[in-house]
């Protein structure tokens, strides 16, 4: 388990002293998160139901009033990047940098005044992994030029003008769900998010009171979403709502799937595509009542339903995530799923605690077995949205 950002925060404003010879104005932390169900629904206006990681991007920041940007990561060889707020341009840069100064260009473009800053960051957030290391890099540099500047902005508005720096700025065709959870998720929570007008509801999730872990899998194969597939994906679910004459997906109603599809005729590229969307909307809807109604334990068999959805119609699995499924759910998981955009990246499983060793030692056999790479393997309990730490 990582230490606590709060834990961290000395040791981040000590460099960041260091680097640029004063204490910073203040440390921010935005954490990566899971997506319990609702995968690949964003960006068709649907529902996702994500809770924050305890793993976070810490960035300690001081204010500039010159113009100038100055960028440095632990994590990442290398001197300060120094920019200017005027002279970022959207899709110049493909280095990480392109996160954090991608949102000084999305403020300043949407009229907010940054007028420079110094920012120092350290992220515990696997990258690569699934688990938006990304997001909380754009949202804890949000947050914190929001509270520098007194921008005013929720954390709803923030992560709007994350997912714009991405989208815009960095070149990457993501939905609002990273972000959101970045900027909204609570303590010992899962944020039903609606993300058409990202109206949301904190859903208690306590695993633990009930006898129960949710584990996450990091397969360790590297998914890059500018890699074309996740846009081809975006791209086809587009046609579909235009072949179906609604704004998005989400506007199918479960009920008239059937119809739908029938609709799009011999579209089979499509169809498999709508078939998922749609469906993933229903399962959301059926684990957010479950979990409401006390019946945790019912909701595995949707997550294991949801991969299923994933693999076959929307088919972003891959072989390594497929293996953690399968191979969860023979030694008695409750249910197992991936998680994020896929192509690699991380699957959760859902388990009651005493069956945890079994499983995973089960999965990390079954790679050794298939000759993959290890897994990491950690327990992940819902964690705090992006905050000041100091
Ligand atoms: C990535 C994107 C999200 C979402 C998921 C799939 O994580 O950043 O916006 O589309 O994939 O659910």
């Amino acid at each position: 388990m990582s230490e606590s950002s709060e834990a961290v925060a000395g040791s981040v404003a000590e460099r960041f002293e260091e680097l640029y010879g004063a204490a910073p104005d203040g440390v921010w932390a935005a954490p990566g998160r899971v997506n319990l169900i609702g995968e690949h629904t964003d960006y068709n206006d649907g529902f996702v139901m994500p809770f924050a990681l305890p793993h976070t991007a810490v960035a300690a920041v001081s204010r500039r009033d010159d113009g100038v940007l100055r960028l440095h990561s632990a994590d990442v060889d290398g001197p300060v990047a120094e920019l200017t707020v005027d002279g970022l341009v959207p899709e110049s840069d493909k280095r990480w940098t392109a996160y954090p100064a991608g949102v000084v260009w999305a403020l300043r473009e949407a009229g907010h005044t940054v007028t420079g800053a110094d920012v120092h960051l350290a992220s515990s957030v696997p990258a690569g992994a699934g688990l938006s290391s990304s997001a909380a890099l754009e949202v804890v540099v949000a947050l914190a030029l929001n509270d520098l500047f007194g921008l005013g902005l929720r954390g709803w508005q923030l992560a709007r003008l994350c997912q714009r720096a991405e989208n815009v700025y960095v070149g990457a065709p993501v939905g609002i769900m990273d972000q959101t959870a970045s900027a909204c998720c609570e303590i010992g929570h899962a944020l039903f998010l609606d993300t058409r007008d990202l109206s949301q509801r904190q859903i208690p999730f306590d695993l633990a009171a009930e006898g129960m872990r949710l584990l996450v899998v990091d397969t360790q194969v590297k998914h890059s979403h500018s890699e074309g597939e996740y846009g081809k994906r975006r791209a086809g679910c587009e046609k579909g709502a235009a072949l179906l004459g609604v704004d998005a997906l989400r506007d199918v109603p479960y009920e008239e799937l059937d119809a739908a599809l029938e609709r799009l005729g011999d579209e089979e590229e499509v169809r498999r595509l709508v078939r998922h969307v749609v469906t993933e909307d229903e399962r959301v809807e059926r684990v957010v009542s479950l979990l409401e109604s006390g019946d945790t334990r019912a909701i595995g068999p949707v997550l294991v339903e949801g991969h299923a959805s994933l693999r076959d119609d929307f088919r972003v699995s891959c072989p390594e995530l497929d293996l953690v499924v399968e191979t969860a759910v023979t030694s008695g998981a409750l249910g197992a799923r991936m998680t994020g955009g896929g192509f690699g990246g991380s699957a959760i499983v859902l388990a009651e605690e005493t069956d945890v060793p079994t499983i995973t030692k089960a999965v990390e056999e079954a790679f050794a077995a298939a000759g993959f790479t290890a897994p990491r393997v950690f327990e992940a309990v819902p964690a705090a949205g992006a905050r000041r730490v100091r």
